[in-house]
């Protein structure tokens, strides 16, 4: 499958709906905020220059139903799914989207980087809290029939991601959406995706700098179930990458 990945405030219905016509399965709206810490979080991104990471929690499951809108009735005939990357601190948060049922996704989002957001708790902090983040999945798990992603950032320095992987493995989690980060290097960690995709049976969604359908593919053969872009997808045209 083809997937378009977060990219923050970017991601809404009239950015997003363009790529039902261009071999796309799966849309990432957001990530949102959640609740008030990462909505705070956010504003401190926006002040650090990264607007695009304010959003409001408030009334979040209608913005998720309006957006998920704009994009079915630009392409009624897409079959495709939706989902929506989450920013959050704990279990509970995720109650705001609880109630919605046009969402088909709820991707937990253990992987922003940004400092005032993994230093309240979410994003990239995750990774080292595997108590929370696993309280999430739970809680998703318990009250929703989304199917649950978890999105991970790969080497990250003090992360043992082989090991996050194994936890998550035991939980009905449908996604593991991998982030390759190659800390230095333009290219994705292709190895660490092949590492992954041989301990698990979730379905593996991997990117980082796929430019082209040769690094698409490159991806594929080592052993991601699919790909994902985020960068390439801004200039509006990912069509050469999921030809
Ligand atoms: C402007 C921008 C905003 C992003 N916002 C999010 C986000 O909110 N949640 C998330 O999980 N990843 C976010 N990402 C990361 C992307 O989804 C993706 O994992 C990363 O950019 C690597 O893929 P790429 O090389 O195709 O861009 C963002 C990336 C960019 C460029």
């Amino acid at each position: 499958m083809n997937v378009l990945s977060a990219m923050a405030g970017i991601n809404d219905g009239e950015f997003c709906k363009k790529f039902t016509k261009q071999n796309v399965d799966i849309i990432t709206l957001g990530g949102y905020n959640i609740d008030l810490e990462t909505f705070k979080a956010g504003l401190q991104n926006s002040i650090d220059d990264r607007q695009e990471f304010i959003t409001c929690p408030h009334h979040l499951s209608e913005d998720i139903d309006e957006q998920i809108n704009i994009i079915k009735e630009y392409n009624p005939n897409w079959k495709g799914k939706i989902s929506a990357n989450l920013r959050a601190v704990s279990a509970d948060s995720f109650k705001a989207i609880y109630k919605n049922t046009q969402l088909d996704i709820a991707e937990i989002n253990a992987h922003c980087r940004q400092k005032a957001t993994q230093e309240a708790g979410a994003g990239q902090a995750l990774l080292k809290d595997e108590k929370t983040l696993l309280e999430m999945v739970e809680a998703l798990c318990e009250n929703t029939t989304f199917d649950i992603s978890v999105k991970i950032r790969a080497n990250v320095e003090g992360v043992d991601t082989l090991k996050i992987v194994e936890s998550i493995e035991s939980y009905p989690v449908k996604y593991l959406h991998v982030d390759a980060f190659n800390p230095g290097v333009d290219e994705p960690d292709y190895e660490i995706i092949n590492r992954i995709a041989s301990i698990t049976n979730i379905h593996v969604i991997a990117n980082n700098c796929i430019t082209s359908h040769e690094r698409y593919q490159k991806m594929l053969d080592y052993g991601a179930s699919s790909v994902s872009v985020a960068r390439a997808a801004l200039d509006g045209d990912i069509s050469h990458i999921f030809q």
